[in-house]
């Protein structure tokens, strides 16, 4: 009998989008790649090299793509400006869909995403919040629900890219939401698994500097972030984004707990490699976060396919990913206007004046 095979469309082959295209077609045993779509002519003569020999079919047009014969589930890997409005068509077409982080810049935007979604329970919409399906932060995790650190209290958690001096993280600003929207969010995600998906935010502050790109500013954007959450529920994330590492991608969190804490690539290393020469003793890290989570996307991947074929529940609920920009949102805002921002219990905004 045939093992039925879930077929996948990826829309968007930029950076992110090959490497899902890929993976799909080559990695995720569950899974067929049996379309693509991008508007850019270089994206779509590499499709049509790399992929069509596989038989995948190649489409200039995101709509012409969802009306692929059997097409069953959507990787949204486009710019985040219309992650919104391709999950929503996808749902009314009633695929699933994986998109790509952040579901939009806008909180409004994003809740719109969930209410399509709620429209059709029988599908499978999640937001590809890579770090989750990480073997490190999964080994964490379980381990704190394992009782190993006690209740966890603080979570300190950054995001640091490698320095681009083309000045790629300048233009990327105009449309990426900012430092904390775009970068922090990851680490917002896991603040949220780790301390609780319905841990209910007391107050949000956050400050920010251009130490290398004061051009960015134009965006109302920063190059490096700080921004501490503190939870009604008496815990804080204490988060930290920076574009500017020498070294390349440090990528760590600490989970403070009430009896121990966890670490997750406390002391970044590319692998076992340690260089002894007249400058000491040094190692290479990850150049790039693709580098580091590269095993994360192929397990998110097939996680996603899994959940699918299986009709489990998607393994990051849509949820969380909203509540992630709603959070990342009011960072980016307490950082522009310098202000702190607090929260009643419903989550709704308190007036500094009024306390
Ligand atoms: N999960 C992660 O760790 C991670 C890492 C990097 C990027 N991302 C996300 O992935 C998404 C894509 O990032 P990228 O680095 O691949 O960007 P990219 O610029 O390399 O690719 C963007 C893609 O969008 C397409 N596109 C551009 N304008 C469009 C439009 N108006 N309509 C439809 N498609 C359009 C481009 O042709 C290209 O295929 C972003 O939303 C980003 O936030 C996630």
């Amino acid at each position: 009998m045939a093992v039925k095979k879930l077929q996948v469309g990826v829309a968007g082959l930029g950076r992110m989008g090959k490497r899902h295209a890929l993976n799909f077609a080559e990695r995720v045993p569950r899974a067929d790649l049996v379309a693509v779509s991008s508007p850019d002519e270089n994206e779509l003569q590499w499709a049509r090299e790399r992929l069509e020999p596989l038989g995948v079919t190649v489409y200039k047009s995101y709509d012409d793509m969802l009306n692929h014969p059997g097409l069953e589930a959507v990787v949204i890997a486009s710019v985040t400006a219309v992650h919104a409005e391709q999950s929503i068509k996808a749902i009314e077409k009633d695929k699933h869909v994986l998109c790509e982080k952040p579901l939009s810049t806008s909180v409004e935007v994003c809740e719109s995403v969930l209410e399509a979604a709620k429209k059709k329970p029988h599908l499978k919409v999640m937001c590809g919040f890579s770090r989750r399906f990480d073997a490190s932060y999964r080994d964490a995790h379980r381990k704190m629900q394992d009782g190993l650190i006690g209740r966890p209290s603080v979570l300190r958690s950054q995001t640091c890219d490698k320095l681009d001096p083309t000045g790629f993280f300048v233009q990327y600003a105009q449309f990426s939401g900012g430092i904390f929207v775009d970068c922090a969010i990851h680490d917002i995600d896991l603040a949220l698994w780790f301390l609780g998906e319905e841990a209910k935010v007391k107050s949000v502050a956050a400050m920010g500097i251009t130490a290398i790109q004061p051009d960015l500013r134009k965006y109302s954007d920063r190059d490096n972030a700080v921004g501490i959450v503190e939870f009604h529920s008496g815990q804080i994330a204490y988060f930290y984004a920076s574009r500017m590492m020498a070294s390349g991608q440090e990528d760590t969190t600490e989970i403070v707990g009430t009896a121990g804490k966890l670490t997750v690539n406390i002391a970044p290393a590319m692998n076992a490699v340690n260089i002894h020469d007249s400058m000491g003793i040094r190692r290479e890290i990850p150049q790039h976060y693709y580098d580091r989570f590269e095993p994360a996307f192929l397990t998110e991947a097939n996680d996603f396919t899994a959940s699918c074929l299986d009709d489990t529940p998607v393994p990051i609920p849509l949820e969380s990913s909203v509540q992630a920009v709603r959070l990342g949102c009011a960072l980016q805002e307490a950082m522009i206007t310098e202000k702190k921002i607090f929260f009643d219990q419903d989550g709704n905004r308190l007036d500094k004046a009024t306390l």
